[in-house]
């Protein structure tokens, strides 16, 4: 059974419906997907561990599937931790490729055991990061259709403005 699990690793600062789309995408390859949440605070992100892994929690619920845990360290210790083989990372452009495929392969390289997948978000999301959705986000730009409403929610709370896009 735990050979088909999966481990979806990132930071999620925040959870945009790219994220979503790929784990959609898992139900019908993996039977669970672990949901890792790096845990980066040095990267000085928006959202802690926990508030990040709440909004997660939020949007893809609790049905057997779907299972949301932290990790700091290697991936690849994580990926032990879970007893899982295979990573699941999204692939958007060619832009993503080298980075990507630089981590597979030093994630194989620290345990040949684990193995990589990449799965394409829908084409309407390939252009989506959380990167960006910060940036749109403090500049006042709409993310409609982009971010779940309760992500938007959190993040005018904690940018402090109107989480219609006006300032
Ligand atoms: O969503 P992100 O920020 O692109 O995700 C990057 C992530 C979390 C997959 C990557 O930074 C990671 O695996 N970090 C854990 C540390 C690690 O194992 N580093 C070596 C990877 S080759």
């Amino acid at each position: 059974m735990n050979g088909r699990l999966a481990v979806y690793p990132g930071s999620f600062d925040p959870l945009h419906h790219g994220h979503l789309d790929l784990i959609e995408r898992c139900r019908s390859i993996f039977d669970g997907v672990v949901i890792g949440v790096l845990e980066n605070e040095e990267k000085q992100p928006l959202f802690s561990v926990e508030e990040r892994m709440a909004m997660i929690r939020e949007m893809v619920g609790d049905d057997g599937f779907c299972r949301v845990e932290s990790f700091s360290g290697l991936l690849v210790d994580f990926m032990d931790r879970m007893r899982a083989k295979t990573i699941v990372r999204g692939l958007r452009a060619i832009s993503d490729f080298e980075y990507e495929f630089q981590m597979a392969l030093m994630n194989r390289h620290l345990n040949p055991r684990v193995e990589t997948v990449f799965l394409m978000p829908k084409e309407e999301y390939s252009y989506l990061s959380s990167r960006l959705v910060k940036e749109v986000f403090r500049l006042g730009g709409s993310l409609d259709g982009l971010v779940p409403p309760s992500v938007l929610g959190h993040m005018a709370r904690r940018l402090g403005r109107d989480e219609a896009g006006s300032d």
